[in-house]
This record gives structure tokens, sequence and C-alpha cells, in this order.
């Protein structure tokens, strides 16, 4: 099979055919600027308000409540900065410690950021990846200025109960922030039933471009912009609108309404094969993350004795795309700080793999998988000292490959 098959849907998504399509006459035929007096420009204004439209649709928000930004990083910056803002009398954040480096490391580097010291509690995870409520109600203080939740763990698809945690902050008078950029067009999702003030969207995770994303911001919410400049998105975020981007994401909204029954009921089905097929024929395999509160899309497995990157590098010679668990870029074999955090040990987090599909996903693909990853898995252990060993190192000691702790 020469075609490539696509499951890291959870990195990146295909911009769907139809988006394209409708972004085309806004590069060089209908390219002016949305600001603009002359009806040129105002043309492309008008559509912008449709894409506004069409996301606040998906939502169940009203338009005005939608904030075009560049990416779900951005999203997650401004929602917390502009908390923090509103009430400058309160120093603490809550976030867990599985959330994704665009929260973790900018609460983790707030003091140095705004040059006032912050306490930031990061709630730990059980071993299913899940958070205890009680300790959650317990964390939060009359010092709380904002809580950060991740909807759905992009690494393992597990999702927090949201809507709880959103009602107990509100109770409290604390902002809440929930960093849905995982959960968007994959969970149904009703702010109007929700007690959360800020959500964040990133456009490349539900195939639209990259480089355009979305800050929902209840009405009556106090905000403050972070990129400060004109007076494009009402004030609310200086800079010219990403416009054929941001059309993109708007058709990408209708499309993910469209398919929510499928991606619930067909891509989950294909994973639960890719997910079933693999722990049965493969010895030493396991699932990562809760096995029902999860995204329909994601399965983590993790492949004992072996190293993620070498499995990763052996499914791209038959064209197979998936990720890691260990955070290969930073050039060090330190499992991901989400499956330290669940106590998952160090054989299984090195070869954890994670595969995301998408409703473009066939079972053809599945299949293929199926097919190609045993006996990559077989051949990688034969080779693995750790597999020989495994007796010895599962009583004790550590893997020695690596700076891991057990
Ligand atoms: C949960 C989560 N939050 C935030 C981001 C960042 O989004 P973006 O790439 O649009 O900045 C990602 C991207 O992987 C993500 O998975």
């Amino acid at each position: 099979m020469s075609k490539t098959i696509y499951m890291d849907n959870n990195a990146t998504t295909m911009v769907a055919p139809e988006v394209f399509e409708e972004m085309r006459p806004y590069f060089c035929e209908l390219y002016g600027n949305p600001s603009s007096m002359h009806s040129f420009g105002g043309q492309v204004g008008q559509v912008v308000e449709e894409a506004r439209l069409r996301v606040a649709r998906l939502i169940n928000a009203e338009p005005e409540e939608i904030i075009f930004t560049s990416c779900g990083t951005e999203s997650d910056s401004t929602a917390i900065f502009s908390a923090l803002q509103s009430k400058p009398e309160k120093r603490h954040v809550v976030i867990s410690r599985v959330e994704h480096p665009a929260v973790k490391n900018l609460c983790e580097n707030l003091d140095n950021l705004t040059g006032h010291k912050h306490k930031v509690t990061q709630l730990p995870v059980d071993e299913e990846g899940m958070l205890d409520m009680e300790q959650y109600r317990e964390s939060l203080s009359d010092d709380t200025a904002v809580v950060s939740m991740m909807w759905a763990n992009n690494e393992t698809g597990v999702l927090f109960p949201i809507a709880e945690m959103a009602a107990i902050a509100r109770e409290r008078g604390i902002l809440f922030h929930t960093d849905a950029v995982q959960a968007v067009g994959k969970i149904p999702i009703d702010v109007k039933k929700l007690a959360m003030d800020f959500l964040s969207i990133s456009g490349h995770k539900l195939h639209a471009p990259k480089g355009t994303g979305v800050l929902y911001v209840r009405k009556g919410t106090p905000f403050a912009p972070f990129l400060i400049g004109g007076h494009q998105e009402q004030g609310r975020r200086g800079g010219t609108e990403n416009v054929t981007s941001i059309i993109g994401l708007g058709k990408a909204c209708v499309l993910a309404g469209h398919y929510m029954q499928k991606e619930n009921s067909t891509v989950r089905l294909l994973r639960d094969k890719l997910e079933q097929g693999l722990l049965a024929t493969i010895p030493n395999a396991m699932r990562n993350g809760h096995k029902t509160e999860r995204l329909p899309n994601t399965a983590n497995i993790s492949f004992e004795y072996v190293e993620g990157e070498a499995i990763l590098l052996h499914l791209d010679r038959f064209g197979i795309c998936a990720s890691s668990g260990s955070a290969c870029t930073s050039g060090s074999l330190e499992p991901s700080h989400v499956l330290r955090a669940m106590g998952v040990p160090f054989t299984a987090a090195h070869g954890s793999i994670r595969f995301s599909l998408s409703v473009y996903n066939t079972e053809d693909e599945v299949d293929y998988v199926l097919e190609k990853l045993p006996p990559i898995i077989a051949d990688l252990r034969q080779m693995s000292p750790f597999w020989e060993d495994r007796a010895k190192i599962a009583g004790g000691g550590s893997c020695g490959s690596c700076s891991c702790q057990k």
C-alpha cells in the first residue's frame, strides 16, 4: 500500500475539500480587508461575520461571543491573562497536571510573564487519567482567580467532567476556562447549558487550516485583549483577520456539526476495532486512559519493552502516521507528562502510541494497521534487551537506557 494512512488527527487534520473550495475565491479574487470602507473589502467583512455565526452555531453561542485568534495557544493565553487582569487582587490559578503545554507552560511561567507572584495548583489524575472532584473542590479558595481545565486530553482522549467543574467554579465566583481544542467537533457542546466563561478552539484540529483559532467569551465576562492593536474583533483582538482561514473554519464547523453523529458512531467503531484488535493480538499491550470517558477517535496504547519512536519509524515505512507518548522532540526519551501523571510504568510509557482517527479513515486502513503492527512489535522485542529481562525489570530496577524515574 503506497498511500498514506493518517491516524494522527489529534496532531492536525486534513483541510476538508469542501473547506478548501469555500476558501479559494478569497485568496486572489476577493482579497479585500474586511475593515476597509469600500464595498470590495466590505463584502469580505460580511463573509467573516457569516463564519462567526457558523462557529457560534456549533457550540450554541452567540456570534458576538466568538473572537477569532491565530490558534488554540493564543486562545488559551488570552483567556488566562484576561482572567488574571480582571481579578488583579487574586493570584491563584488551578489547572491539571495533564494540561497541554499551551496552558501548563504558560501557568508555570506566570510569575516571569506578569511580574507578580502566583500560586498555581496542578491537580493530579488517577491511573485512568481522571480527576478527583473532591480534590478539585478543596483546591479552590477565595484567592482563586481562574480555573483552566482541558475538556479532552490530546494524548489519551480522556474527557474531564467540565460541566460539573464549571458549575462548581461559578458557585464560588471563580472564572472558568476550558481548553476545548480536542473536544470541539468531536463531541456535542452547548455553552448555553454550561457555566464556563472562556472556551478555546483550534481550526486545524477540525479540518480547517492551521493558523486559526477561536476564543469563546461568555457575554458579560470581563475581558482584556491579549493582542493590542487595531479595532478588529470589536477591539478584543488587534490584527487584520486571517480571512481565508476564518472562512475555512466557518465551513469546517458546519461540516463538524453534520459529521458529529458519524464521529460518535463510525469513527468510534473503527477506533474500537483497532484498539481491541491490537490488545488481543499483541502481548503486554495496554490501553492508556479511561475506558468510556474518552473521545471517540483516540486510542493510546502502550506496548511494553519497546520504544515508541522505533515503532513510529517502522509504521512510517508502511505509510502509517501515528504519534508516540515520549517527548522525542526534546531529544530525551522521557515519557510524556500525561502518562507520568497517570503513573504509567516506564516500561509501558516509553512504548506508547497514540492513534487518532477521523471521519476520513476507513475499515481497510484499520485492517492494514492490524496486519502490520503486531509483527513490528514482535521484531522490535526480539532486538530489545528489556524484553528478555522483563521479569527482572518488572520486579524493580531501572531500564538503564534513559534518565526516567521509576
Ligand atoms: C489540548 C490542546 N490545546 C491546545 C493546543 C494548541 O493548539 P494550536 O496548535 O492551535 O496552538 C493543542 C494542539 O495540539 C491541543 O491539543
